[in-house]
């Protein structure tokens, strides 16, 4: 079988296990689409989020309108070396929607390995990390160090491409330092010329961190440069922001990351403009019901106490459009037993109906 041969190159066998139980794609869903098809009926994509997109939430936005996931990055040198803390891997789940799978690394050769073994399991694309800036991955010359050296850029997407049964997608920030249109230009060039089918541009680059407003104005130097398709990301939070950028940049389709957080109605809100439909905001109550789904999941994933703890995180931007719920987060953020959520959650609710929540719930 055509996994099996993918892992006799490989060294190991604990990374072997754990994708032999993760089963590729329905056949309605495999092979991946070709390069035109890529992006048909895809207008938003949740972004990678290390720590956050797992599986749970990656159903839970595509139940609320993100038309194609992606999963956090994953190492390739990990996955080819069969590490086993690859949690990632352990939580594919292909059958959800359209999934794209991220690695990481500086290894051609090991990229080129990497994405062949994922390759194998069908997602709709292998997608590339050139966008980290995180010190742990740029000072071993990965994420978005690449970009500062073209040519292992080029060295690193034609690998890929060669070794790939599914269509290549490239995140890039605009650059290392100063961002500049000329030099996001090359890049560009030099990923589409690899062969890669489709860029993401989060519009700052590796210097700017988080920092100030993303450069939408590099998003359509991009979307002027290539001919493959280009997908926006940084800064979009809502409709208003989403039909800014793709009239400021032409770009094909938006990805949305940290909008999303505790928030994944921001899919349906959009969907529904761009259908020129009304919407109306979740109330408070509801929010509250989806936080506690959103911990029971993982629970349900993870077990207790991780999937509470390692959704603490989430549960705090859940918690921060919901009204009066200060006290509530110190609370929460304590518990690790998902009956302990649920009562605080219900005594918050309880005192609150007749009060703020009634309140809240008319002033949408
Ligand atoms: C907590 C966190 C984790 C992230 N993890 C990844 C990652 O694994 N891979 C990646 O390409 N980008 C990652 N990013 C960057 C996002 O995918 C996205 O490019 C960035 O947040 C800008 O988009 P936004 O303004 O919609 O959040 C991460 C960002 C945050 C805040």
């Amino acid at each position: 079988m055509a996994i099996n041969r993918a892992f006799d190159s490989t060294s190991g066998t604990r990374c072997l296990d754990i994708l032999a139980n993760t089963r590729p794609a329905p056949s309605h869903m495999a092979p991946g689409p070709d390069r035109g098809e890529l992006l048909r009926g895809v207008r938003l994509i949740l972004a990678p989020l290390c720590g956050i997109t797992d599986s749970v939430f990656r159903k839970i936005c595509l139940d609320r309108g993100a038309d194609m996931v992606v999963t956090e990055m994953i190492s390739s040198e990990g996955l080819v070396r069969n590490s086993p803390h690859i949690r990632a891997i352990r939580d594919l789940d292909l059958h959800a929607g359209p999934l794209a799978l991220q690695i990481f690394g500086s290894d051609p050769e090991m990229m080129g390995e990497a994405a062949a073994i994922l390759s194998e399991l069908s997602p709709r694309m292998i997608d590339l990390n050139f966008g980290c800036p995180v010190r742990k991955i740029v000072s071993k010359n990965g994420g978005s160090a690449v970009l500062k050296d073209l040519r292992l850029l080029e060295n690193i997407c034609r690998r890929v491409v060669e070794r790939c049964s599914v269509p290549v997608s490239a995140k890039i920030r605009t650059g290392w330092d100063k961002p500049s249109a000329a030099r996001v230009a090359d890049i560009a060039r030099t990923i589409e010329d690899a062969g890669v089918s489709l860029i993401v541009v989060h519009a700052r680059t590796q210097s700017q961190g988080f920092s100030g407003k993303a450069d939408w104005a590099l998003i359509k130097t991009v979307k002027e440069t290539v001919a493959i398709p280009v997908v926006g990301n940084g800064d979009v939070t809502g409709p208003l922001s989403y039909r800014e950028m793709i009239d400021k940049t032409g770009c094909d389709a938006v990805m949305i990351g940290r909008a999303a957080i505790g928030n994944p109605w921001v899919f349906e809100e959009i969907q529904a403009a761009i259908r020129g439909e009304p919407y109306r905001q979740p109330s408070p109550a509801v929010r509250v019901e989806a936080l506690l789904a959103h911990v029971g999941l993982a629970v349900a994933r993870y077990g207790e106490p991780l999937g509470i703890i390692s959704t603490r995180r989430i549960m705090g931007a859940y918690l921060k459009r919901i009204p009066n719920a200060r006290g509530l987060r110190s609370q929460i953020m304590g518990c690790t037993r998902l009956v302990d959520l649920e009562r605080i959650l219900a005594g918050y609710r309880n005192q609150s109906a007749e009060s703020h929540f009634q309140v809240a719930e008319n002033s949408l």
